[in-house]
């Protein structure tokens, strides 16, 4: 096998910088960069820079090709596809690649209840769209979202997101309609418990005494959307209990439950999807991210109920479900069933969790390391006792990970995490590799 990773620049070498530097006079600062590299080819879970430079990918691209880079199956099948049907628009006529889908999406969400599905091209687009059949379906238009919670950039996803900078920084006035409650953050719990389920309780608790009797009336609430974990929020598992007790109490006062798995569906947490370690069907269901191996597609699968009577036209878009991303996420679940990738993203799980919380005992700054499965993160501060963040740590550490040719990716309201998000697929000896890497830079900041 050949050395991977292979460092033969700095990092940025001089052609990554020179394309930089483009980039940041043609390019505006809202489209920001995590890793300052400029990215040629890619293979697995290595990237090659322009500088010929190999680097092992703990990012995947945020979750996005978790199969792999260019994987040989999804490039044959983009170039089927491509060869046959690239576009003809849904609206404007019927193809195969997304019904079929529309009946895999079905197929594989929890529920054994009649639903259907709709494509899209973004995550963002995904919790949009739920958030139109929700209004439309039930009559009622106030949507309730989590602190610390990520749905997305445009303007409705942008409003149920619950944390200020960078993504809501001088863009109001905001969608209206939307209420937050806080996400029981256990390590920091709101309510000042140390206790994980207590933490869940009091959440539920905040709703029903506080949010439902003070902010807004729980007949008028059409959904409460969540993230199973949440991502960007820091890899936030909730205490087992929390989703059941949530989902309860939605059917209590006849609200919809959204499980926004744009970041956790397809096998991410060690399960299909991520709700389902917790044994709670939700009505209405988005993803995207790992569903086409990196063409831009996203869905919505929801309870046939909400779904059967939306106005013609109130839903879609012209690239929406585009024949290529279809039949490239039929492949995707085609090989994530085939190659059991599921049970291997467990065991993968497994060794990460076990290395990390390895990490934890041994070097102070890792306050928490938590997550589902290999959906994993470590939370930095400056002492265990005072849980202050310190990002300033968990940066110099992705940066040191950088130059040693291992890329990461970070999270959390503090932007103090660093989350993993290897490819599934990933190769033990790989997985030493970066690992080792990872503890190499931990210790030196440490
Ligand atoms: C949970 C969740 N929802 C929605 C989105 C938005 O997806 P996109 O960036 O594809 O619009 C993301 C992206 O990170 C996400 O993690």
């Amino acid at each position: 096998m050949a050395k991977v990773p292979n460092v033969v620049t700095p990092i940025p070498g001089p052609k990554s910088q020179a394309l930089i530097d483009q980039r940041s006079e043609l390019v505006p600062p809202g489209v920001y960069l995590v890793q300052p590299v400029s990215i040629a080819a890619s293979k697995g879970c290595i990237l090659t820079d322009v500088d010929g430079n190999t680097l092992l990918d703990f990012t995947s691209g945020i979750g996005v090709t978790s199969l792999g880079h260019c994987v040989d199956e999804i490039v044959e099948t983009i170039s089927d596809q491509a060869g046959k049907l690239i576009h003809s628009c849904i609206h404007v006529a019927n193809y195969e690649p997304y019904v079929t889908l529309a009946k895999r999406l079905t197929e594989i969400t929890p529920g054994g209840f009649k639903k259907r599905a709709l494509m899209l091209n973004s995550g963002s687009e995904a919790v949009e769209n739920a958030v139109k059949i929700v209004r439309q379906s039930t009559g009622r238009k106030n949507i309730l979202s989590f602190e610390n919670s990520f749905h997305g950039r445009t303007y409705m996803a942008l409003t149920l997101t619950g944390k200020w900078d960078p993504y809501k920084v001088g863009l109001e006035p905001f969608v209206p309609g939307v209420y937050f409650t806080p996400f029981p953050y256990s390590y920091r719990c709101p309510w000042g418990t140390d206790d994980k389920e207590e933490c869940g309780k009091a959440a539920i608790h905040h709703i029903e005494k506080n949010i439902f009797k003070t902010q807004v009336d729980p007949g008028t609430v059409g959904a409460v959307i969540t993230e199973p974990v949440q991502g960007e929020g820091g890899f936030i598992d909730p205490p087992k209990d929390f989703l059941p007790m949530l989902k309860e109490l939605c059917e209590e006062h006849g609200i919809m439950l959204i499980d926004d798995e744009v970041q956790t569906g397809f096998g991410r947490t060690g399960k299909m999807w991520a709700i389902e370690h917790y044994g709670v069907e939700p009505d209405l269901m988005t993803m995207a991210k790992a569903i086409a191996s990196g063409l831009p597609l996203s869905a919505v699968v929801a309870r046939d109920d909400l779904m059967k009577d939306i106005y013609p036209g109130s839903l879609g878009g012209t690239f929406g479900g585009n024949p290529v991303a279809c039949s490239t996420a039929l492949k995707v679940i085609e090989i994530i069933k085939r190659e059991k990738i599921v049970d291997k993203a467990a065991k993968l799980g497994k060794k990460l969790r076990k290395r990390l919380d390895e990490f934890h005992s041994k070097y102070e700054p890792i306050g928490e390391v938590r997550g589902l499965g290999p959906m994993l993160a470590m939370e930095f501060v400056k002492d265990r006792k005072s849980k202050k963040p310190d990002p300033e740590t968990s940066s110099a550490v992705m940066k040191e990970c950088l130059k040693n040719g291992l890329m990461t990716l970070k999270a959390g309201l503090y932007n103090n995490a660093i989350r993993l998000h290897p490819p599934l697929t990933i190769e033990d000896e790989h997985l030493e590799t970066g690992l080792g890497i990872l503890e190499k830079a931990i210790k030196k900041h440490a």
